[in-house]
C-alpha cells in the first residue's frame, strides 16, 4: 500500500476530544514541540494516517489565524471502513497522530457575498470560510442540512450568527429548498457547497445559469455502493482472481485478497488508486477522471464494472 504523498508536519498530539453532535467528535491537534503549525486557508484539509496505514482526509475546521492548534471533526461512518471507527475508538487526549501539512483544493475566492450550503459533516470546510467572511465584513448566509438537529454539528457556534444561518434538520424541516435559495444568479455572489452527492448535484443544477466559476463544491462521500451487483476481477500481473460482491468496493475486495493496491482518499477524488483496465467496461463513479474521454483507467476505490468480468493491470 502506498500512502498519498504529503509533507509531514511536526509531531502532532491530540489536545482535546469534544463531542459536537451525535456520532461526530472534534479533535484539537497541537504540535508536540509547541512551535507554530504550518499556515492554512479556509477549505484546506489534512491527511491523517492511522496505524493501519489507512489515510483519511479531514477539513480543518478551526480558526485559520490560530497557529497553535488545528481542529478536525470526524463523523463515525456507518458502516466504517476502519478510519472513522479507529479514531472514535482510540483518539484521546495525549494520543499522537500522523498528520500531513494542509492542502487546499477548495479555496475561498474573494466575492461580494457568499452563499454557503452544507450537508452533514460537509459543514467542516465551511466553518473557517464563515470566519474569514466575518473578518472581512463580507455578507454571507449558510444553509445547513442534516438528518436531525442532534446530528447537526457545531450548531452552538453557528446560532450566534442569528438569521444568517438556516438550520434544516431533515426529520422536522425536510430538505434545504436549494432551487429557491439559488434561483437568481447573484452578481458578485459565490456559492460554496460541501455535502453528499445528491446535494451537490442539486446545487450545480440550480446554478446552471450562474456565471462560470461562481459555484464551488467539495464532495465528501463516494457514490453509494448500495444497489450494486457483484462481478469478477482478474489481476493480469499477479494472476489473482477476486469476486467483488455487491456493496463492496473493488479496492476493498483486492486488499482483502492480499493484492497490493495504492490508495489514499478511498472516495474517488485523489487519483491515487488509478488502475489500467486491460479488459472490460468500468462503471466510473469517481470525481477524478474525465469520463467523456473514455479513459482506459479506473478509480478502483469507488468505480465498478458494467460487465461480468474486469481485467486490471495489477
Ligand atoms: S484512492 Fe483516491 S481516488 Fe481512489
Amino acid at each position: 500500500m502506498t500512502i498519498s504523498p504529503s509533507i509531514t508536519t511536526p509531531a502532532i498530539t491530540i489536545a482535546a476530544r469534544t463531542p459536537v453532535a451525535t456520532g461526530v467528535i472534534a479533535l484539537t491537534l497541537v504540535p508536540a514541540d509547541g512551535q507554530d503549525l504550518p499556515p492554512w486557508r479556509p477549505g484546506a484539509h489534512v491527511d491523517v494516517t492511522l496505524p493501519s496505514g489507512l489515510t483519511r482526509q479531514y477539513s480543518l475546521c478551526g480558526d485559520p489565524a490560530d497557529r497553535s492548534s488545528w481542529r478536525i471533526a470526524i463523523l463515525l461512518a456507518q458502516p466504517s471502513r476502519g478510519g472513522s471507527a479507529w479514531i472514535h475508538d482510540h483518539a484521546r487526549e495525549g494520543v499522537p497522530l500522523t498528520v500531513s501539512a494542509p492542502r487546499n483544493l477548495f479555496t475561498l475566492e474573494a466575492a461580494e457575498r457568499y452563499v454557503f450550503v452544507a450537508g452533514g459533516i460537509g459543514i467542516t470546510p465551511l466553518l473557517p470560510m464563515i470566519t474569514e467572511a466575518e473578518r472581512a465584513g463580507v455578507p454571507w448566509t449558510l444553509w445547513y442540512g442534516g438528518r436531525s438537529r442532534s446530528s447537526t454539528a457545531f450548531t452552538d457556534e453557528l446560532i450566534q450568527f442569528g438569521d444568517r444561518v438556516h438550520l434544516v434538520p431533515r426529520d422536522t424541516a425536510g430538505r434545504i429548498p436549494i432551487t429557491e435559495v439559488l434561483d437568481t444568479p447573484g452578481a458578485g455572489t459565490a456559492v460554496y457547497c460541501c455535502g453528499p452527492e445528491s446535494m451537490i448535484d442539486a446545487v450545480q443544477d440550480a446554478c446552471r445559469d450562474w456565471e462560470p466559476g461562481t459555484v464551488h463544491v467539495e464532495r465528501f462521500t463516494p457514490e453509494a455502493q448500495e444497489g450494486t451487483t457483484a462481478f469478477d476481477v482478474h489481476c493480469a500481473r499477479s494472476g489473482v482472481d477476486v469476486r467483488v460482491e455487491e456493496g463492496v468496493s473493488v479496492l476493498d475486495a483486492l486488499l482483502e485478497a492480499g493484492v497490493e493496491a495504492d490508495y489514499s482518499c478511498a472516495q474517488g477524488f485523489c487519483g491515487t488508486c488509478e488502475t489500467r483496465v486491460v479488459e472490460g467496461v468500468p462503471d466510473h463513479r469517481d470525481d477524478y477522471l474525465d469520463h467523456s474521454a473514455a479513459p482506459d483507467t479506473m478509480m478502483i476505490c469507488v468505480s465498478r464494472s458494467r460487465c461480468a468480468r474486469l481485467v486490471l493491470d495489477l
